[in-house]
């Protein structure tokens, strides 16, 4: 396991938990919130994609627990600013792959290794103020953050913006399929036994379908900073 991670001690830091489904703009808002705010920022579904990965390359059977709980426990995933690095490797790009993002699911829905990143998840915040973004940060990993956001668009909206991403890193699709898998994402994320993504009790929704990201991230600077 990283040091990085292995080093995590609660000292009264304070962390802004960003949860929500893909596509609502989360991470750009969250990354951008952090540099903001000069705290450092988390992004959990990185870690997720990089034990996909790892699973991937490794020829693990994903539906295999123990195996997929051995491999992550030996994993090192270090996030420096930016970039996600898997033993060193920088694989910022490869856990963006359509195969990986596919074989998430078995690392997301594994409670073996939710249980190992949340650990991390803590440890990464235990040294220093953090905005951290993912499904389930409000509820499960920082039910006691300062600040807990679930940041939110219109599915049309959504699978909009993917599409465009998708489009600027030269992938061939079309909106229909990006709207059906992104549908079929939401529900696996919000029907899983473990961890589902849904907004925590004192989680304010943020509906992003009308804001442009500057927007966003100015309105959620405000209310961290309403609350010092
Ligand atoms: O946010 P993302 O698309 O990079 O997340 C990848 C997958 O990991 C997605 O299917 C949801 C899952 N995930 C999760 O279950 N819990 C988190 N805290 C973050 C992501």
């Amino acid at each position: 396991m990283a040091a990085e991670f292995a080093e995590g001690r609660r000292a009264g830091f304070r962390v802004v938990t960003i949860d929500g489904p893909a596509g609502a703009g989360k991470s750009t808002v969250a990354r951008l919130l952090a540099d903001r705010l000069g705290w450092r920022f988390l992004d959990t579904g990185a870690m997720y994609r990089a034990v996909a990965l790892a699973a991937l390359r490794a020829g693990v059977d994903l539906a295999d627990a123990l195996a997929l709980d051995r491999l992550t426990a030996d994993l090192r995933v270090e996030l420096p600013p930016g970039r996600v690095l898997l033993g060193g490797e920088d694989v910022s790009r490869a856990i963006r792959d359509a195969a990986v993002t596919q074989a998430t699911r078995f690392a997301a829905d594994c409670v073996e290794v939710r249980s190992r990143l949340v650990a991390w998840q803590r440890a990464f915040a235990g040294t220093a103020d953090t905005v951290t973004e993912g499904r389930d940060q409000g509820t499960i990993v920082f039910p006691d953050a300062h600040r807990k956001f679930f940041v939110t668009a219109a599915d049309e909206h959504r699978a909009r913006r993917r599409l465009a991403e998708l489009q600027s890193s030269g992938a061939v699709v079309d909106f229909e399929t990006v709207l059906a898998d992104q549908t079929r994402r939401d529900a696996q994320d919000a029907a899983r036994a473990i961890a589902p993504m849904k907004p925590a009790d004192d989680a304010e929704v943020v509906d992003t379908t009308r804001l442009s990201v500057d927007e966003v991230v100015d309105l959620l600077f405000q209310k961290v900073a309403a609350r010092p």
